[in-house]
């Protein structure tokens, strides 16, 4: 079977991920990941390459989506961060690129009933599914998810 690329995208605020806010955003980094895929996928995670990327600038996120198209990667788990609830222009570029995306957050944005703007997500829309609250599990559950959909499984019949 041939190998499938998943590109890991994170935005603004999220390149310290485990340093920033641990009580709010959990205290594990990105390089757990491997081993959470390999406990949720067993085998399965072998035929998998991930590609990182993390920009403070929404362009660039932009850019990078763009680029996933060109290279026909898999799908893409993506944590906007903040752009999440503001950014209508990366919200525009997932609504066309035709690779599947999973909307991740490390916190579980729907129970941040204190600040309710962030309780709202522009990406959700053009998103298969949407996995918040379960800190750097919720990017291995994405991937899972990803792997699931190009499968043709249909978890939701
Ligand atoms: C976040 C939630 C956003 O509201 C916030 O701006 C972030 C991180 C999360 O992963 O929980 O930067 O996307």
């Amino acid at each position: 079977m041939k190998t499938r690329k998943y590109l890991v995208l994170n935005g603004p605020n999220l390149g310290h991920i485990g340093d920033r806010q641990p009580e709010i955003y959990g205290s594990q980094g990105l390089d757990s990941l491997p081993g959470l895929l390999t406990e949720l996928l067993g085998e399965g995670a072998e035929g998998i390459e991930l590609l990182f990327h993390q920009s403070n600038f929404e362009g660039n996120l932009i850019d990078r989506l763009e680029t996933a198209r060109r290279e026909g990667l898999d799908g893409v788990a993506m944590n906007a961060g903040a752009l999440t609830h503001t950014s209508l222009a990366l919200a525009d570029c997932l609504a066309w690129i035709g690779v599947p995306c999973v909307e991740v957050h490390l916190s579980n944005i729907f129970a941040r009933t204190d600040e309710p703007l962030r309780q709202k997500s522009l990406m959700g829309k053009s998103c298969i599914g949407v996995v918040a609250g379960f800190g750097i599990l919720g990017y291995a559950l994405a991937v899972l998810a990803l792997e699931r959909h190009n499968a043709g499984v249909q978890d939701k019949k």
